[in-house]
């Protein structure tokens, strides 16, 4: 991390889980394990129906909400969807785009990452894209292309000022859901890989500024080391954010800052 130029952030994605009745408990465990003094911004991007009670409950534990998608439609006939304007509206600060489960189990391409990523920056709401590799791409060499593919495809026609408003999460597929972490030196290689791209899109003082996190198979345990990488600055934590104790535990791991 360095906080000197860039936001550290911590991002739960609880992806289906949790009720509304589980979320004030989940907090009330929480809060008390959470650094004194603020050491990053954290967020938790929840199914869309649990957003109301998750602002409830944040707000004091000064913990933001995010969704975990958008349509990429302003509005109208599109059932079952959710609008930027919607998301905005009810008080989600982020949301996450082009998750590979998304892509995987919904078709999503990279056209429509582009399009979530730009109605998200339009109402104000901070897209967290995820880009990341399959174990198959890894294997063959093919890492940097397919991100650099993933990067550009999500940001054409993103703005600086659009730029300002985006987070980009690191997520290799294979590290996933199954414990089986990229290591720190692998993680640091493509979130320095993405500040790059950035850069000879945006220039350096917009590479210096954006927020890039790792995520698959973040926990307790490797957080430390992986937040200590120059171009990790957080985390978006899936299975170890539905426990109060490891995900404090992440957070706090921010505030081992070694710039
Ligand atoms: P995981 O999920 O931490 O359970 O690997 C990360 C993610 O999918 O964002």
């Amino acid at each position: 991390m360095n906080t000197k130029y860039r936001k550290a952030i911590i991002a739960g994605n609880w992806k289906m889980n949790m009720l509304v009745s589980d979320i004030k408990p989940f907090i009330e465990e929480l809060k008390p394990m959470l650094p004194k003094t603020k050491t990053c911004d954290t967020v938790l991007c929840v199914p869309a129906v649990n957003i109301p009670a998750m602002l409830r409950a944040g707000k004091d534990a000064k913990i933001a909400c995010g969704a975990q998608d958008v349509s990429s439609y302003d509005k109208g006939a599109y059932t079952g969807e959710i609008s930027a304007a919607q998301l905005a509206d009810v008080g989600a600060k982020y949301c996450i785009v082009g998750h590979s489960e998304r892509r995987a189990y919904h078709n999503e391409s990279d056209m429509d990452v582009n399009s979530k990523t730009g109605k998200l920056i339009e109402h104000g709401v901070s897209p967290i894209i995820c880009v990341g590799e399959s174990l198959e791409q890894r294997e063959s060499g093919l890492t940097m292309p397919h991100i650099n593919y993933q990067i550009r495809a999500a940001l054409a026609d993103v703005d600086m000022t659009g730029l300002r408003r985006c987070v980009i999460a690191y997520e290799p597929i294979w590290a996933i859901g199954t414990g089986k972490t990229a290591t720190a030196e692998q993680a640091q290689e493509v979130c320095g890989y993405i500040r790059s791209i950035i850069r000879e899109i945006y220039g350096a003082r917009p590479a210096r500024s954006i927020s890039i996190l790792y995520g698959g198979s973040m926990n307790a345990k490797n957080a430390a080391e992986l937040l200590a990488q120059p171009d990790i600055d957080g985390g978006l934590i899936g299975g170890a954010s539905l426990k109060p104790a490891d995900f404090a535990t992440i957070i706090a791991a921010t505030g081992a800052d070694n710039e």
